[in-house]
Parts: C-alpha cells; structure tokens; sequence
C-alpha cells in the first residue's frame, strides 16, 4: 500500500487537480517511491473493451476535445490500449441527467455491462489509473476526464444509443465464446 500511496504522489507531483488528498506525504516515502521499478504494468488484465476499436474519429468534435482527445490517446495508452477506455460501458451522467435520461430511454439503465451510467464515474477511474505505478498521466487527469465525460455521453446516449449497446454487446459476446475465464473474472455476478 506504501508504494501506491507514494506512486500517487509522484504522478501528481507536475500538478494541482486532485493532488489535495496526497499534500500530506512526506519526502521520505516519495524517495523510497522512486528507488523501486518505475513500470509494474505486466498483468493488466484483459476485457471484451479491448477487443473493440483503439480509435475514435473525432472529426466533428470541437477543438478543444479534439486536442483533448490527442492527450488522451498518448497518454492512456501506456499500459493497455486506448481500446480499453473507448469501448467502455462507463457512461459518466449527473443525477440530474440520470433522472431525464430515465425518461427519455430506460433501456440505458437495462444492463450495465452494455452502459453503467453513473455520476462521477470517469473522474473515479481516471483517478484509480493516476494511481497505478508508472502513471503517465499527471496534469493531464483533468482535461482527459473531460473528455472522456463528453464523449461517453455523444457515443453511448441519444441518437447513438442503440448502436452503442449493439456495439458493446457484439464485443461481450465475441469476448465470452474466446475467453471464458477472463469473461468470469471480468463479470463475477453476471448470471448469462
Ligand atoms: C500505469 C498503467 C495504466 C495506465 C497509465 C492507465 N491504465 Fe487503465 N488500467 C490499468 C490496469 C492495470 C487495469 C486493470 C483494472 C484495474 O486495475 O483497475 C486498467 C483498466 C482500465 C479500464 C477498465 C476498468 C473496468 O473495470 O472496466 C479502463 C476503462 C481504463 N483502464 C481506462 C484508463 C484511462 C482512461 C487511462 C488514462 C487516464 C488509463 N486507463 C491509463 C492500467 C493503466
């Protein structure tokens, strides 16, 4: 737990967004941080996610999340591809947003392996990858979870929400038949 805890700090050292729960560290462990092997990314596991597409086409975004985007495509794939994040059911929506979307299509709350919408679950999980050994990420963590927030939303929601769950239920299915165990390990409480 040292280790993560003092990884934590090195890879916020370069910036201020989220670094509030790590300022009480001393040096002493961020020196012992540093001694130890920078990269501990060997098993990192394996999803359908992974089996999908490692690109989005980003043309019709604005600018601002098509730069994102270019940061997060570096970044994020130091460890597993960008695959991982693009085809995940991770649909980042505030209560407020859950609430009208129930209305609007009750189908996006029918199986969370196909969609989880859920609030704040982007930053959480940017976080939980800041966190790992070797993190690249640093200042960035901020803008790429902008990003992946707005694009959850356009890919998973709306117009496109149909062939979203199409999507994501191609690449369980395709998952499952090839990789039985990682199936189980992936969805322990899946029933089918
Ligand atoms: C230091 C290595 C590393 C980096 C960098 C990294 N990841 Fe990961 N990622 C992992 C590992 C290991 C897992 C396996 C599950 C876990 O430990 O959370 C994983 C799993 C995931 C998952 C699947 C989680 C699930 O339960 O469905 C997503 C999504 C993801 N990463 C997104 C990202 C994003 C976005 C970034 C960039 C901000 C990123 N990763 C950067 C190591 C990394």
């Amino acid at each position: 737990m040292k280790r993560g805890v003092a990884v934590i700090v090195a890879c916020l050292a370069a910036g201020t967004f989220w670094a509030s729960s790590v300022r009480g560290e001393d040096s002493a462990k961020h020196e012992a941080a540093e001694k130890e092997p920078k990269s501990a990314t060997a098993n990192t596991g394996f999803y359908p996610n992974d089996m999908g597409p490692a690109e989005i086409d980003v043309s019709g975004y604005p600018k601002e999340m098509r730069q994102n985007y270019r940061v997060f495509a570096f970044k994020c794939a130091a460890c597993h591809t960008i695959a991982r994040p693009i085809n995940s059911q991770f649909l980042e929506l505030t209560p407020e947003e859950q609430a009208a979307a129930k209305k609007e299509d009750p189908d996006l709350f029918k199986d969370s392996k196909l969609v989880m919408p859920e609030d704040k679950i982007w930053s959480r999980y940017v976080k939980r990858m800041m966190a790992k050994p070797g993190c690249p990420v640093g200042k960035d963590g901020k803008i790429i979870y902008e990003f992946l927030t707005y694009d959850s939303k356009l890919r998973k929601t709306g117009a496109n929400a149909k062939a979203w769950r199409e999507h994501r239920a191609h690449l369980i299915h395709e998952f499952k038949e090839k990789y039985p165990d990682s199936y189980k390990t992936v969805f322990p409480d899946a029933s089918k």
